[in-house]
């Protein structure tokens, strides 16, 4: 028997990263542990996911909790170095770039325990992105990296990271799509939310564009001005729900301000979209393998690949307007290609490495004979 695989998540996204290893672990019977570190803890922002996507409830959920970047990391380094000296793992699993990954990876470490980080070499060179400064960290720190696309590869080669731990194995995040495809049903979805045949779906949460009040008014402006074109159903993420406000973005024919939704209600009324505006790492990948224009309203992406090989396109507050005519207008690329290996068996191919290289380094549970 190999050693117990420990799998750390905390965010809305990792819930949906980390649904499809867990799966494809306890297919095989292995011996794993789930710690949730509560960095999200919203019914709307957590424990919704872990009914949706048959995640099986955490072993155990740290309740961290929000806080400053020093005071919310500080606590997930605390509450995880007791859960991972009682756990005992042989590896833990980290996901994405957020702070629950960071923290996770180096509380591992500092403990000896190795480090598997899925989503790795994701780039957007911005070092001003909290996330950017966790990518780079963790990818130092990992023993295995998961790549999901291949210009990942090249840039941790160029950090020095050793080609032997890095591993192409597509997308989870994209598996777990493609399991729950046919729920989602775009027409249920609207008419919760009565929105006309025709609609977009924006969320923003980035803090640079919403924690800054010029940037958050500027969304609010373009987005204001959007919903003249097309009416926009706007799930609020709670971090921008009271900046977006101030900044006047507000309940107006054209507007449908949402709390945060379920993930398949969500991804319901992403697949019915006629455009996405979002400055979300995820929603861009899931709009490109649905086909669904996307308008990211950010400067860089650290995933080009939905760019050159999906329905991605980044545009300023400025060119939000003209972009999304020009969708309207129907004057968007054909048909692209899409990104290679995003073919639902991500999940599946990150469980054989694991096992695998639990089998060569022949860890055991913990009380084991
Ligand atoms: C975090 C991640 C970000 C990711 C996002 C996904 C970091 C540095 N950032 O950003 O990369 O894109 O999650 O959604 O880890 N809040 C609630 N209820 C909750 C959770 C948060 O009201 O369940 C509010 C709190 O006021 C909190 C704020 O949202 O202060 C921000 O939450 P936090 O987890 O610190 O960062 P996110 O902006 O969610
Ligand atoms: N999502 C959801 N409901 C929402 C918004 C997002 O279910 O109202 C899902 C969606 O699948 C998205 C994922 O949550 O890809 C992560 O979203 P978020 O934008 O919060 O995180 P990011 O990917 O930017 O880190």
């Amino acid at each position: 028997m190999n050693g117990r695989v420990l799998h750390v998540v905390g965010t809305r996204p990792n819930f949906v990263k980390a649904a499809p290893v867990v799966a494809a672990l306890r297919a095989t019977g292995h011996d794993q542990v789930l710690v949730h570190t509560g960095q999200h803890y919203d019914e709307r922002m957590s424990h919704i996911f872990f009914r949706e996507l048959g995640l099986p409830a955490p072993d155990t959920d740290l309740g961290v909790g929000s806080g400053s970047h020093a005071r919310q990391t500080a606590d997930l380094l605390v509450a995880l170095e007791g859960e991972l000296l009682a756990r005992a793992p042989a590896l833990v699993v980290v996901y994405g770039d957020v702070n629950s990954t960071l923290a996770a990876a180096l509380v591992a470490a500092k403990l000896g325990i190795p480090v598997a980080h899925v989503e790795a070499g994701l780039r957007s060179f911005d070092m001003a992105m909290p996330e950017e400064v966790n990518r780079r960290l963790v990818d130092q720190l990992a023993e295995l990296l998961f790549v999901t696309s291949p210009e990942a590869v090249g840039h941790l080669a160029r950090e020095g990271v050793d080609p032997g731990r890095v591993h192409f194995v597509g997308n989870p995040m994209i598996d777990t799509l493609l399991t729950h495809l046919e729920h989602f049903d775009p027409a249920v979805a609207r008419a919760a939310h009565a929105l006309p045949e025709r609609y977009g779906v924006v969320t923003l949460h980035r803090p640079a564009n919403v924690d800054d009040p010029e940037a958050a008014a500027a969304a609010a402006r373009a987005l204001t001005e959007a919903a003249g074109h097309l009416d926009l159903a706007v799930p609020l993420h709670p971090r921008g729900r009271e900046a977006l406000r101030r900044a006047g973005l507000a309940d107006a024919p054209g507007i449908h301000l949402l709390e945060p939704l379920g993930y398949v209600e969500f991804m319901g009324l992403v697949r019915g979209a006629a455009v996405v505006i979002t400055d979300s790492g995820g929603v861009q990948e899931e709009t490109t393998v649905l086909g669904v224009p996307c308008l990211t309203l950010r400067t860089t992406t650290e995933r080009p690949v939905t760019v050159t090989h999906g329905t991605n396109r980044l545009v300023r507050h400025g060119e939000l307007v003209p972009a999304l005519r020009k969708v309207l207008d129907g004057q968007t690329a054909a048909d692209p290609e899409g990104p290679p290996l995003w073919d639902g068996k991500a999940g599946p191919r990150i469980a054989r490495v694991l096992t695998e290289w639990l089998e060569r380094h022949d860890h055991r549970v913990a009380g084991a004979p």
